[in-house]
């Protein structure tokens, strides 16, 4: 392991070396909307963190904050721990085993964490190719969006070998809320794809009958209110109920992301004979939302083209903070 100078937070922002700091380095893959908001976590936990993005200019935010730039995904095998936050399996693959991987070089970090949503299959094939090369590999799926990863009260469930885990835990514990350890190999994934299915079976309800009382009368403001005041509410009903009321869809997941962690948890259903009637057909409403044009925006413009099928169109109402706050595991 990389022996290293523990840091401290200046103003919030820029670190310098302290001791009794955290004393992981850390190399980030993926600055995007949730590995900005996590990687920010980590540097505010006073962590030395250097980050790649393929678009580097996304980097901007985390260098302002203190992180270093690499060139390239190379540049972070000295790390103790390199977290990766891209956006599919394909992705994941191509930054750990592609051209110029973070597996294929000469050095290695010591422990890769893999926090995307990615599918079973492509977890197990980075986590061989990580065995291969002596590397730890934590598969470590998470809940919440950029806005609850800033507010560090992501839920983070991991699986991999638990002296891997036990080994970064600290380091994990400065990027999320909650770390739920729950055994060997890629079970972490299930546990999260299981959680999609029912965010998004969640929102497909939530938009049907909000349009239901809005078409017989009752504004979204007023009927929302009164379901999160009920036993119905949820951290997560009062979290989108601001984009439903006001259209406000301006993404922290998008419809798109959500329709690829519907196909990975569906194949998973199938593998395992296990029957999803609902999730099969909000995976279909799902891919018609994207057809609709609602790919790259909020999931929760899904209760737009419920409307249109009820012959509805909606206006944004009086500009609500109803339910507003950030909750706990309030997303995907
Ligand atoms: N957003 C949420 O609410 C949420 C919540 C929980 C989990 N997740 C999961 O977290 C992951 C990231 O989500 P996100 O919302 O942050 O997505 P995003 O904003 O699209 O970010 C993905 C990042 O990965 C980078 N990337 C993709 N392919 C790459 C490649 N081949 N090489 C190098 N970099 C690559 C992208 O680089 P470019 O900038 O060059 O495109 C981008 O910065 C997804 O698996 C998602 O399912 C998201």
């Amino acid at each position: 392991m990389t022996l290293t100078i523990p840091l401290r937070i200046l103003d919030g922002m820029q670190t310098v070396a302290e001791p009794g700091g955290p004393s992981l380095t850390l190399g980030w893959i993926g600055a995007g909307r949730m590995g900005t908001a996590m990687a920010a976590r980590a540097l505010k936990a006073g962590h030395e963190l250097t980050v790649f993005n393929r678009t580097r200019s996304k980097t901007g935010p985390l260098v302002a904050r203190g992180a270093k730039l690499a060139e390239t995904v190379g540049q972070l095998a000295d790390r103790d721990v390199v977290f990766v936050t891209v956006a599919s399996s394909d992705d994941l693959l191509t930054v750990l085993v592609g051209d110029g991987g973070l597996l294929t070089g000469s050095e290695v970090p010591r422990i890769i964490v893999d926090c995307s949503t990615v599918s079973m299959n492509a977890s197990a094939e980075a986590r061989a190719a990580a065995d291969e090369r002596f590397v730890g590999f934590l598969a470590a799926p998470v809940s919440g969006n950029p806005k609850v990863a800033r507010a560090g009260r992501l839920s983070m469930v991991v699986s991999g070998p638990r002296p891997t885990f036990e080994e970064a835990e600290s380091a994990l514990r400065h990027v999320a809320k909650e770390v739920t350890y729950v055994g060997e190999g890629e079970v972490s994934r299930l546990v999260k794809l299981c959680h999609n299915l029912f965010l998004g079976v969640m929102i497909q309800s939530l938009a049907e009958v909000t349009v239901l009382a809005q078409k017989g009368g009752v504004r979204r403001t007023d009927f929302l209110a009164f379901l999160n005041s009920s036993v119905l509410g949820s951290a997560f009903t009062r979290y989108k109920s601001p984009a439903i009321v006001n259209l406000d869809f301006e993404p922290t997941f998008t419809s798109r992301l959500l329709w690829k962690d519907f196909d990975l948890g569906l194949h998973e259903a199938r593998r395992l004979e296990s029957p999803m009637p609902v999730a099969a057909l909000v995976h279909e409403l799902l891919g018609q939302s994207i057809g609709c044009g609602f790919g790259d925006v909020d999931f929760a413009a899904l209760v737009e083209m419920i409307a249109k099928g009820a012959g509805l169109e909606l206006e944004p109402e009086a500009r609500s903070t109803l339910g507003g706050g950030c909750g706990s595991g309030a997303g995907s």
